[in-house]
């Protein structure tokens, strides 16, 4: 095992939503973090005072090899992207820029500078609509929008790169992630958010009038879209695992799923959070978002048995009530 003492981790996108979750998880598992952000859609102030950060872009390659040589640098956590899917559909070279071209770049910084270790924040939406619930690894990927092709992309320059370079990977398909940290040090921030539990306990304070529900004829037991809603700590101790799994052996890769491997429907979340707040949020029947898929949920078997992880907020309920602690908390600010 890696000395934790003198090896750090770059956290890119470190600023943001599951970067900050992903710089607890690590400094709660004894790891020092070293954060980059341009800031963008980040918030400096969702990074802990005590952890060194950077306010910089990432295909900087003068500014990454810098810090690499200067924090020892030993593994990169890469969140810095964008990621809203219909603006990838209206803005397609931002996605291919932010998303692959950046990622290109910091892989190149890594393998230049002797970073032996990358985790990559990857998508279920990957998969595009699949034929097959629970999706599995091998299910075929093709995505439908270039969100999921940029991260796509990123997947195989890593495999490409891991195969001709001293350096392993972990990509982790995220599923649908929400939440906050129980503790309150972080949570969802970002102005204009469009995820559905973030959207839902925001109308359950007051911060906006209603809750659309895109579609209901879609093929589910209620209509509605399903998803597979992960506790974002307990996708950021799924880095930890990822990073630790590459250090014990570093020939090996992974590209895995992040998720429960259960579905909820819209209905269903929106129970949740009138069941937690004890009102009614009003609801507000849509016809069907553009590339939405009917369901999506994944078979999490592999990152179970392999890194030997184990989720610790599985409840729909406990993920709304921290998302509403938080968004409480926010307030107003951002
Ligand atoms: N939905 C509503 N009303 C809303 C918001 C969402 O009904 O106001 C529905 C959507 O139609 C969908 C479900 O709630 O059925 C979840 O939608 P989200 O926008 O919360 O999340 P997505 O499933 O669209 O997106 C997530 C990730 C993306 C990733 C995608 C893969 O956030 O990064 O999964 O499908 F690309």
């Amino acid at each position: 095992m890696a000395d934790k003492g003198t090896f750090r981790i770059l956290v890119t996108g470190g600023a943001g939503y599951i970067g900050s979750h992903a710089i607890l998880a690590l400094k709660d598992a004894g790891w020092r973090p070293v954060v980059i952000d341009n800031l963008t859609t980040g918030f400096r102030w969702a990074v802990p005072g005590d952890v060194p950060f950077v306010e910089g872009d990432i295909e900087d390659a003068p500014l990454l090899a810098k810090i690499i040589a200067d924090h020892d640098i030993g593994a990169i956590m890469h969140f810095a992207g964008s990621i809203i899917v219909p603006e990838s559909v209206e803005n397609p070279l931002k996605y291919y820029h932010n998303n692959t071209a950046k990622s290109r770049a910091l892989i190149e910084a890594a393998v230049t500078n002797g970073v032996k270790h990358f985790i990559f924040s990857s998508t279920a939406a990957t998969y595009g609509v699949p034929e097959e619930s629970p999706v599995r690894e091998d299910t075929p990927t093709l995505p439908i929008n270039p969100y999921g092709r940029s991260k796509l992309m990123t997947e195989y320059m890593l495999r490409d790169t891991a195969a001709a370079h001293d350096l392993n990977y972990c990509a982790l398909r995220y599923f649908n992630v929400a939440g906050a940290d129980p503790q309150g040090r972080s949570g969802q921030s970002t102005a204009g958010a469009t995820h559905l539990i973030k959207v839902a306990v925001e109308a359950a304070l007051g911060k906006r009038e209603s809750v659309a529900i895109f579609g209901t004829d879609y093929d589910t037991p209620d209509g509605t879209g399903v998803r597979d809603y992960i506790h974002v700590n307990d996708l950021a101790a799924a880095h930890v695992k990822a990073l630790e799994a590459l250090i014990a052996a570093p020939q090996v890769c992974h590209t895995l799923n992040c998720g429960y491997g259960k579905g909820f429907s819209v209905l269903q979340v929106l129970d949740a959070v009138d069941r937690v707040t004890n009102q009614k949020i009003v609801r507000d029947v849509q016809g069907r978002r553009a590339g939405d898929p009917d369901s999506l949920i994944s078979d999490n078997a592999a990152i179970l048995e392999r890194f030997g992880w184990l989720p610790q907020y599985d409840d729909l309920d406990l993920i709304v009530r921290h998302a509403l602690a938080w968004e409480r908390k926010l307030g107003d600010r951002t």
